[in-house]
């Protein structure tokens, strides 16, 4: 699939592959009755976007403000899965915002939930973010219920309750992160219910606790890395090779007898890597992973027949979000062509 023009390093989205995840997630919330919101700062691309609203996704998910300012330009529903801090001139911004598009928010604590309420943001709704496992941020349902009536009472719409259930991130841990997900969101339902707030949406999801989603209970889910899928997903067995829809290109640019060096360094594979990952990124045509990264060199072991200098090697990101927001446009490639060009709009939107 890669064009020997290609200029490396870069970023290649195989087409056939991003619409096909786009089409099976779609179809996996439909078949457990729940909405899907796809979380944006994965792909960062407004083309993207399109796509997954035009496939039925209710709305998207950004992780920051200057996240939905970007995607505001394509979509007219916006949740902020994020506990905001809201200064003054991030105030600013929302208001504008939501003059614009529906929007939510997330809050973990009274204190945010008073900087909110001070900047009078009467169309923008309110969902709690409650801890189903992952001990980053969130209450427990008791906190849910303080947050929520503070919230309530400083005059914000509270619509519900969401979580991240990201401890779904470790091998044999995606099927026990769906059940805490739904332990935490009915939990937090009753505990809002009891002091009569509304629980309509119960929003969790990850990509790989996605297929382990109780519907009924969760009423929306907020995969991201799906809609290209990475090295992360394929060791976990949430996804296979032939799902990988995003390739890191590096060309071949030193040679041993048994390993190369390729151009994407960790400036370009991003640096992420979980303690049970094989290396810094997969590479399909290699017998195993890239084994070392510095800025601008990956090391990848090849014992046997190493490639010439000078050839193309894909590479599959450990963690694609991160390699995106390194990359200033995807090239997009269909049966081998290069059909388009896609600038990663929202890049460093971290605001
Ligand atoms: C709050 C929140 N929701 C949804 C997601 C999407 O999950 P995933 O990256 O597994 O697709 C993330 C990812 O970090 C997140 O932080």
């Amino acid at each position: 699939m890669l064009l020997p023009e290609l200029v490396t390093p870069c970023l290649v989205v195989d087409l056939d592959a991003l619409e096909a995840n786009i089409t099976a997630m779609a179809g996996l919330a439909a078949r457990l009755g729940v909405d899907l919101r796809p979380h944006a700062k994965t792909h960062k691309c407004l083309p993207i976007a399109a796509r997954q609203l035009a496939g039925g996704a209710v709305g998207l998910t950004v992780a920051t403000v200057a996240e939905a300012e970007v995607f505001a330009e394509v979509c007219t529903d916006l949740f902020i899965a994020y506990p905001l801090w809201v200064d003054a001139a991030r105030g600013r911004r929302l208001r504008e915002l939501s003059e614009r598009v529906r929007l939510g928010v997330g809050v973990d604590s009274v204190a945010a939930v008073e900087m909110l309420a001070a900047h009078r943001l009467p169309g923008v709704d309110v969902l709690v973010e409650v801890d189903s496992g992952q001990h980053r941020t969130g209450v427990g349902p008791d906190g849910a219920a303080e947050v929520g009536l503070a919230a309530a009472r400083a005059g914000l719409s509270v619509r519900g309750v969401f979580t991240f259930p990201g401890h779904a991130y470790a091998p044999g841990a995606a099927a026990p992160a769906g059940s805490e997900e739904a332990v935490a969101l009915r939990a937090a339902e009753a505990a809002l219910r009891r002091v009569g707030l509304d629980t309509s949406v119960r929003s969790g999801g990850s990509t790989p606790s996605a297929a382990h989603t109780r519907g009924g209970v969760v009423t929306e889910m907020r995969p991201g890395v799906y809609v290209f899928c990475d090295a992360q997903q394929v060791e976990l067995g949430v996804a296979t090779t032939d799902q990988v829809a995003l390739f890191a290109v590096g060309t071949v640019v030193s040679r041993g007898s048994d390993r190369v060096v390729l151009d994407c360094g960790s400036k370009v594979l991003g640096a992420d890597r979980a303690g049970w990952a094989a290396g810094f990124g997969l590479v399909p045509d290699a017998p195993g992973p890239v084994v070392a990264l510095s800025e601008h060199h990956a090391t990848v072991p090849w014992p046997r027949e190493p490639p010439a200098l000078g050839t193309l090697v894909p590479v599959i990101p450990n963690h694609v979000c991160a390699a995106v927001n390194l990359a200033d446009e995807l090239l997009v490639l269909r049966a081998g062509a290069l059909v388009d060009r896609w600038p990663v709009a929202a890049r460093g939107a971290n605001t």
